[in-house]
């Protein structure tokens, strides 16, 4: 994990061209946004040494724009929920100004994105801030790209349903920044998610993110999720271990049409840690749920390294469970519980504080394992029998809740 973190914006962060890869995840994530992209480039490539990250805001992190180093992420970076390649910046506080800064930008620009004959698309990313509205500031930006482009002769036109490149347009603290949007969309829909279904699924990103918060480490220790539903944890566990592209089924990130990261991106569309056998279990009670997972699972490509039952987790024999984990070549005496237990929509209160008391009950038959959970209850660590070692907050779905350790 990056050890520090500078919040120092780069020199040229004043200037209007500016050239820097962007990360931005959930509110808290950055040190794990920070972590993982460390230790995906180091393994895809020797010779790049990240520096440290520049925080700007409480979900987001920059670097001095490095092409191999954006397409690791946006190949493989699971906790960021949009890539971004930031190109221009303003203090503009009004439209024309913005205008006026974006063409001057733009007239010099000399990246090898802008080509004659480009369709595109703009994303309002994060922009209430701004005196206008978002769908001012995108007609702002798309003229801009447009009229300047024509005077250098070159001819760029909107597709909102199928562009080349998507821009985005956000302004945070004062500075609008435009940047390609180098995922092209949400980095969460990776294409192994079936739509439907009986459970509220945790956003894929946020999975990735308490997977790196309990830092499973799939060398040594087998996962469990024992009320897995729709399967996330499951299956970014066992993906994050063998370091998975994160497009499955057809779906490619944009990038892939900016000159220079089509071949990157083709060498780096296999598991990066691809000698990691992980030994990953996902348990759920509710058949149809646990039926609709089975396609998200093979979709994803993780179905023989995850070994799912359908039953209740109280049923779970630890020490069958054992047993399974060292016939799979694996440490019995180390392994990592993670779950998002329910919340208490639909159970009464006691039901779920004797939910969580199970939860504790098969976690100290599993001695040396360790165990996660995300939950809202403030009830959870009395029920559970035991103060958390790590608490965080972290927000699902907008619903206010915490990451707890125990180990
Ligand atoms: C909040 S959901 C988990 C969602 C999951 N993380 C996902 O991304 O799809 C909780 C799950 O626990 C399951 N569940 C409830 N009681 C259970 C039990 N006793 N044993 C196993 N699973 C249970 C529910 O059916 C539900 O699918």
């Amino acid at each position: 994990m990056a050890g520090g973190m500078s919040e120092t914006p780069a020199a040229e962060d004043t200037a209007r061209r500016v050239d820097r890869l962007q990360l931005v995840g959930i509110t808290g994530a950055n040190k794990v946004m920070a972590g993982e992209l460390s230790r995906l480039v180091r393994r895809a490539f020797d010779d790049i040494r990240l520096p440290e990250p520049v925080k700007e805001g409480q979900g987001a992190v920059s670097y001095p724009f490095d092409l191999r180093t954006a397409a690791v992420a946006v190949m493989h970076h699971r906790t960021s929920s949009r890539v971004y390649w930031n190109l221009y910046r303003s203090r503009a506080e009004r439209l024309e100004p913005l205008y006026d800064d974006l063409c001057a930008a733009i007239a010099a620009e000399d990246r090898p994105w802008l080509r004659d004959g480009l369709s595109f698309s703009v994303h309002p990313a994060s922009t209430q801030e701004f005196a206008a509205g978002a769908r001012q500031l995108v007609g702002v930006l798309k003229n801009a790209l447009i009229d300047t482009a024509a005077k250098r002769g070159l001819t760029l036109r909107v597709d909102v349903d199928a562009p080349d490149l998507v821009f985005a347009i956000k302004v945070f603290e004062g500075v609008v920044t435009v940047s390609l949007d180098l995922g092209g969309q949400a980095m969460n829909q990776r294409g192994y998610r079936s739509e439907g279904g009986g459970v509220a699924p945790l956003r894929e990103t946020v999975a990735a993110m308490l997977v790196m918060l309990a830092r499973h480490d799939a060398r040594t220790e087998a996962f469990l999720d024992p009320m897995a539903g729709s399967g996330t944890l499951a299956i970014e566990a066992a993906c994050m271990a063998r370091g998975r592209p994160l497009w499955v089924g057809g779906r490619r990130p944009a990038a892939v049409r900016l000159p220079g990261f089509a071949a990157l991106c083709t060498a780096l569309d296999r598991p990066l840690f691809g000698d990691t056998r992980p030994i990953v279990f996902a348990n759920e009670l509710d058949r149809a749920t646990f039926g609709q997972a089975e396609g998200n699972y093979r979709r994803a490509g993780v179905d023989t390294e995850v070994e799912r039952k359908c039953g209740d987790f109280r049923d779970i024999d630890p020490d069958a469970l054992r047993r399974r984990v060292a016939a799979r070549g694996g440490n019995p005496d180390r392994g990592l519980i993670l779950c998002n237990p329910p919340y208490g929509e639909r159970l009464a209160p006691d039901e779920l504080n004797g939910l969580y008391r199970e939860l504790g009950t098969l976690w100290r038959h599993l001695p040396g394992w360790r165990a996660g959970f995300i939950v809202a209850n403030p009830e959870f660590e009395l029920a559970f029998g035991q103060l958390a070692r790590v608490k965080k907050p972290v927000s699902n779905a907008q619903l206010p809740a915490y990451f707890l350790l125990f180990d």
